[in-house]
């Protein structure tokens, strides 16, 4: 029998329509994107985690020579949170990427890698918290747990 999966996020036509905690997001994951270190892809990328506590931890993409040593925005800022904050609970992340390499209307979609690190750390503080994507003309989607975005993750399942 043929089976279904479905999954659903909030669209809105710009980030100045989020409450203004999740604009500040917004405002220092593009921040942050301008500390990227993307030599060899030049595409820059922002993620901007906020805690339970308020407290906001961010992380832009840092490359290498041997390429597969460098490591994506969203996992330089929660594996920060891991080590540094292990017993506070990520509320909301918002994740943006920066630059001519996107067109402005197009919205940068986590890597595989980051989305399975994005779903651990769901699982991991047994809270879901929300992802926030926005374009650089402001179109923005928002999805209420990281679980959304990777549907039949590693594990044993059915
Ligand atoms: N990158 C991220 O930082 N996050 C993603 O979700 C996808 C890709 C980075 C990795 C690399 O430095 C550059 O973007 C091009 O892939």
């Amino acid at each position: 029998m043929e089976q279904k999966i479905t999954t659903s996020y909030h669209r809105f036509e710009h980030w100045n329509e989020l409450d203004v905690s999740d604009i500040e997001l917004v405002d220092k994951a593009y921040l942050v994107s301008e500390n990227a270190y993307a030599p060899y892809s030049k595409f820059h990328v922002g993620a901007a985690v906020r805690l339970d506590s308020g407290e906001v931890v961010t992380g832009s993409n840092q490359e290498n020579v041997a390429y597969p040593s460098g490591l994506c925005a969203e996992r330089v800022a929660l594996f920060y949170v891991g080590a540094n904050f292990p017993d506070q609970s990520v509320e909301t992340i918002c994740i943006v990427a920066k630059g001519d390499l996107l067109p402005k209307e197009k919205i940068l979609s986590p890597c595989g890698a980051c989305r399975q690190v994005m779903l651990e750390t769901e699982t991991r503080q047994r809270k879901a918290y929300r992802v926030i994507l926005v374009s650089q003309n402001g179109v923005t989607i928002v999805f209420n747990s990281a679980e959304d975005l990777l549907p039949l993750a590693f594990g044993i399942t059915e």
